[in-house]
Formats: structure tokens, sequence, C-alpha cells
């Protein structure tokens, strides 16, 4: 039987590698469509905790898993050697940068040196990891090649489809989002699209690996660049005493050829502080500087100071100071309704305040504590004594389940970093980019 045959008899088992905000929803999408899924994950108590039901990524409900681990479509190892008997691999493991804000794929090359002892010939591997275009032909298609001495396309088949996945989205899932793919040679294209197809209801390929890499760090440095378009125009319009929340509420009403991005305390995750950086590192070996992607950056990373120095001026209007009074941070992770903290420019608010001075703590009802210089920091009670005390509270992520109208009514004065408190009058309310020389001297 050929491949494309197996696929479509759910005749092939997939391993997927690296067990994540990517790979686990991902691999629950290919269990519901039938197909046995080997997770590998070299994080043994991740592993362990998931044979145990218990997911930990916001978008796989520990039912979803456990109905897979009962029906033994699924199981996580940390052992490479299980996959001596999968067809398809596809790989999820992260991308970051490294301290010089580099691209770091020693998770890439990790995970292929992990398979390439049990690979068999005619498998499909695929890449899912966000990267700079190339890094497939390079660390998949040219590694394999090199080291089997196998031809891509003849003895095995290689793919990139970038991930999409929103963690938290209600309404968009792995299942519902369209998928792009594209295959180092006309064949894998096609074995990818009949395997993604088989569980997805839309897969557009394009024509290489080259082009889906790209198509993936466009989406995000789009993102990028757009939220530091409005970040920009929210310290302009900060200068000019005009309420950016409105102009965007205002721009919003066009049906075509505007989109809303809202300004916040900076940006965070996985994909927005880091993809394009990965496109513009790339981008200058072909020595092409792409100033958009310098700028956003510089705008977006620049954005936890300016938030810090409102801050000074807030309690400067009152007479108080970032280094005597009592601050409190609410919302840790980098965007609403989720517990993830990687690069979240909560953390850099909270360093900056540290360095300050300030008495700085926080409340966030994902986040029970974080690291911080070899410390544990606990979020503290959130009732009405504890708020009291502070003479600022600062709202970092719009996290839906807070009593806002009541956290108003409690705090001494509140700094709206994401128009959280749009709907409510209150004069303790200052919005992020609202003009605020000489309010207080007004009052
Ligand atoms: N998180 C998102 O919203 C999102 C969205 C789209 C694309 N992506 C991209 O997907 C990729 C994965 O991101 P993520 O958010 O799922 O990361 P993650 O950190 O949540 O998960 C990655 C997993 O891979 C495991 N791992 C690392 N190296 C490994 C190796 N050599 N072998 C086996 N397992 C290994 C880790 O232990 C971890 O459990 C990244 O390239 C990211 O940019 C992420």
């Amino acid at each position: 039987m050929d491949f494309i045959d197996a696929i479509k008899n759910r005749q092939i088992k997939i391993a997927v590698i690296g067990l994540g905000y990517v790979g686990l929803p991902l691999s629950m999408a290919l269990t519901k469509a039938g197909y046995y899924v080997q997770g590998i994950d070299c994080n043994a108590q991740r592993v362990e905790s998931i044979n145990n039901g218990h997911s930990n990524i916001i978008d796989v409900k520990d039912e979803c898993l456990q109905e897979s681990l009962k029906n033994d479509l699924f199981n996580a190892s940390t052992e490479y050697s299980l996959i001596s008997n999968v067809q398809a691999i596809i790989i999820c493991v992260p991308t970051p940068l490294n301290k010089a804000k580099e691209p770091d794929l020693s998770y890439i090359i990790k995970a292929m040196k992990g398979v390439l002892p049990y690979l068999t010939k005619q498998i499909l591997i695929s890449l899912e990891s966000t990267t700079y275009p190339g890094t497939t032909e390079e660390l998949i298609e040219g590694y394999v090649e090199k080291e089997k001495g196998w031809k891509v396309g003849e003895d095995f088949y290689v793919c990139y489809s970038p991930e999409r996945v929103d963690p938290g989205n209600k309404k968009f899932s792995v299942e519902n989002t369209p998928k792009v793919i594209g295959g180092s040679t006309q064949k894998c294209l096609q074995i990818g699209q009949t395997l993604y197809e088989s569980f997805l209801p839309k897969v557009v390929g394009v024509k290489t690996t080259r082009v889906a890499e790209m198509t993936k760090v466009l989406e995000n440095t789009f993102r990028c660049v757009n939220i530091a378009l409005v970040n920009e125009m929210t310290m302009m319009c900060e200068r000019m005493g005009i309420d950016i929340w409105e102009v965007i509420k205002g721009a919003s009403s066009k049906p075509f050829g505007f989109m809303p991005f809202y300004p916040g305390p900076g940006v965070g995750g996985h994909c927005i502080p880091l993809d394009p950086l990965y496109l513009s590192w790339e981008a200058k070996k072909y020595n092409y500087f792409n100033r958009f992607i310098e700028t956003a950056s510089d705008i977006n990373s620049n954005m936890p100071y300016y938030v810090v120095h409102q801050i000074g001026k807030i309690l400067c209007q009152q007479g108080k100071s970032i280094r005597k009074n009592k601050i409190l941070l609410l919302g840790m992770s980098y965007k609403k309704d989720i517990s993830d903290l990687r690069e979240s420019p909560s953390l850099e608010v909270y360093e900056l305040l540290k360095k300050q001075g300030a008495s700085v703590e926080y409340y966030d009802p994902y986040i029970e504590s974080f690291n911080y210089k070899d410390k544990v920091i606990k979020g503290i009670v959130f009732n009405e004594e504890t708020i009291k005390q502070f003479d600022i509270v600062v709202l970092l992520s719009d996290h839906s389940n807070i009593d806002y109208n009541w956290l108003v009514e409690k705090a001494t004065l509140i700094y709206d970093t994401r128009n959280v408190c749009k709907d409510i009058e209150n004069h303790k309310i200052i919005k992020l980019g609202q003009n605020i020389e000489g309010m207080y001297l007004e009052n």
C-alpha cells in the first residue's frame, strides 16, 4: 500500500516531538481523527504528568487527554527509540532567542539527533516550530541526507507546516484554523498535505518549505509591527491630549482597510517578541536590514519602561513616589486568561519597579508564584483588606475572572494598561496613554 492510501486508512502511526502548547493539542487532534500518537518529550516530569492524565495546557482538557490514553491512542515518553515503528514525525520543540537575541535552534538540532537512529525509509518528517526560512532545508532535509545518505522525495519526505495555535482563544483552535504547508519536493507536499487534510478542515499548500517558513514569520511580524504602531500612537496621543482608546473605537467602525490593534504594557509569549527577530537575523546574511522589525521590537520592548515612567508620574502627582509607596501589579501573564509567563512584560515592569526600590507585589488568578532572582515570589491574598493597603493598582493583564467594578471601588488608584475598566466611570482610573500632567493639581 502506498503512503497516501496508508494515511487515508489510518494505517500509519505518528510521533509528536515536544508536548507543549503546540505539540499536545496537535497530538489530541490526531488521536481524535483515529491515529495512534507516540508523544516524545525530554522533560521527564512533564511526561509523567501527561501519562497520569494531567495536561497543564489550557487548550487540552484533562478529560480529553485521559480519553486518548484510555483508548490506547496516545502515550508520552522520553524514549526516542519508541519512534522506530512510526511512519510520520511532527516536531514541535521550542525556538527561543539566546542572550544576544539571536535564534537558538539547539532544540531542533537535539530533536533531530534524537530521531536519527530510529528513522526508517519512506518516513515523513514535518517541522512545526516557528523559524526563519531555510531551517527545514538545512536542519531536517540536509541533515538526514548527509547522515543517512538518503534522497529527499525518494527515501524520505520533508515538510514545514507552521503552527498557528493561539493559547486560550475560545473561537479558534488547532482543529478549526487553516494550516499552511510547504514540501521539500512535490511528492513531500502531496504526502504532508494528505496527512494534515486527514484531520484538519483546511490545508493550504505552498510551493516550498521556505515559503511556508516565511508565511509564519510574516504573520507574526505583521502583528508585532501593528502593535508597535499603536503603542507609538498611544505615546503620541498622550502628549497631544487625545484618548487613543476612543481613537481606535472610532477607526474600528470602518468596515474595510482598518483592523484594530490595541496598545499595552509590551508584547510577550513565545511568538510576537521572538519570531520577527528570527527573520531579521537571517535577512542580515543577505545584507538586508529590516528596519520595520527593528523599530517595532524597539518600541514594544520599551513599553514596560513607559509604563513604569507613567506609574512614577501618577504617584508624583499625588505627592507620592515609586520608592516610598506600595504598588500592586494585577495580572502577570502576557495575555488574558492564561498562565503563560514567557517573555511577559509584567515581569519586566516588576523588575524595573524593584530596581527603583519599590515595594511591589502582585496578584494573578492563574499564577500562584514566579521566580525572581532565585526567590519564589508569591501572589497576595486578593481581598478588600489587602487591596486597600496599596497606593496604586496597575492592571497589566485583562483577565476575565476579576470583578473590576469591585476592584475600582476598593482600590485607592488604578492604572489600567489594557482599558479593561472602559465601562466604569470613576476618577480613580487612569488609562494607558492618558495625559496626566497636572490632573491632580487642577482638582
Ligand atoms: N505557544 C504558542 O502559542 C505557539 C504558537 C505557534 C507556534 N509556536 C511555536 O511552536 C514551537 C513550540 O512552542 P511551544 O509553545 O509548544 O513550546 P513549549 O515550551 O510549550 O513546548 C515545547 C516542549 O518541547 C519539549 N522539548 C524541548 N526540546 C526537546 C527535545 N529535544 N526532544 C523532545 N522534547 C523536547 C519541552 O520539554 C516542552 O515540553 C515554537 O517554535 C513556537 O515558536 C508556539
